[in-house]
């Protein structure tokens, strides 16, 4: 066994297809520069330790029979859970310390539990040494999201993994690495934590009570996600652009945006941008843009303006990978 490794794996952006990909319809999702590092060392004693300042967990620690018992913070359910879910197939190191840093918040709805979860399996496997596939992982990976939040495509675990810009489909039915440049987005943080599993509830409700309506608005949605994939392989960012307009509009039928949120969209489009949208359940969290390149900068002050801060980021980026062992 190895005794000490390092991974990492990045953040990622919904571009289309939020909310309809919980209900077995494709979306279009890319992995962000932003990235979160995980390192894990094997101990003798039977006691699992975390520090994670990034999501202020300091000094953690239980022994590792007691994993997944008794009050746990948010920032650690991910990682005990995946740590769990390992041991029911393979056997752990007697003792895991882990430590984790991100590049990025946690509350930008970059997907931090989700790659912390990735981190920590794969992680597992390395200390391990056992081999194990990307599809392989995205399983445990997404039984583990589903253990501790219910609900949920995978895509954000699909993301972590693989990285690159994919086209998804609901719990990996699908996942292909499109073709696409470097896609030119602005990111607006809204200031607002979005809560995923609050807004798939309401969603949820409205499916409920209007399944006919929420149908139509998921087809139309998948329709959207198959043009701007073909727009996306032809760099047509101006198409690319009207397509996520025209997605927010059925996401604002959903009810998941919000004033900040349509503000933010509002003032990029008056300033020059093709298109733009929120990004990921709504409720808070952040807002893309695509624009020319000649009025980028009027679109990042148009957001400063109402109050939305600018995350620069890249896309397209690495998945998940070994950074030292
Ligand atoms: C959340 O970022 C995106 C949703 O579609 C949930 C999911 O796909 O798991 C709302």
């Amino acid at each position: 066994m190895n005794t000490t490794v390092t991974v990492s794996a990045p953040g990622k952006l919904m571009l289309f297809g939020e909310h309809a990909v919980v209900y077995n319809h494709p979306c279009i999702v890319t992995s962000v520069s932003e990235r979160l590092t995980l390192t894990m060392k094997q101990t003798k004693e039977h006691i699992f330790t975390l520090e994670a300042p990034n999501v202020n967990i300091h000094g953690y620690s239980k022994t590792i029979d007691t994993l997944c018992t008794g009050e746990i913070p948010r920032g650690v359910q991910f990682i005990e859970h995946a740590i769990k879910i390992f041991s029911k197939i393979h056997a752990i190191p007697q003792g895991i310390s882990v430590s984790t840093t991100s590049t990025f918040s946690p509350l930008y709805g970059f997907g931090s539990s989700s790659a912390t979860t990735v981190c920590t399996l794969f992680g597992l496997f390395q200390l391990t040494k056992i081999p194990v596939t990307q599809k392989e992982l995205f399983t445990l990976a997404y039984k583990t999201v589903l253990d501790v939040q219910g609900k949920g495509s995978g895509f954000d675990i699909a993301s972590a993994i693989y990285g690159k810009t994919i086209l998804f489909k609901t719990g990996g039915e699908i996942i292909e690495s499109i073709e696409t440049q470097q896609l030119p987005l602005i990111v607006g943080y809204s200031g607002v934590k979005a809560d995923t599993k609050t807004m798939i509830e309401e969603v949820k409700k409205k499916m409920e009570s209007y399944p006919d309506k929420v149908n139509r608005i998921y087809t139309a949605i998948e329709q959207i996600v198959f043009q701007s994939l073909k727009c996306m392989k032809e760099s047509d960012w101006e198409r690319v652009g009207k397509f996520m307009s025209f997605n927010q509009e059925y996401l604002r039928d959903l009810g998941v945006s919000t004033e900040k949120l349509e503000a933010m969209i509002s003032v990029s489009m008056k300033a020059g941008a093709y298109g733009a949208k929120i990004s990921g359940a709504g409720g808070g969290d952040c807002i893309i843009a695509v624009s020319p390149p000649e009025k980028h900068s009027d679109v990042e002050n148009a957001i400063e303006s109402v109050g939305g801060k600018i995350i620069p980021i890249t896309t397209n980026e690495v998945g998940l990978r070994i950074e030292t062992v």
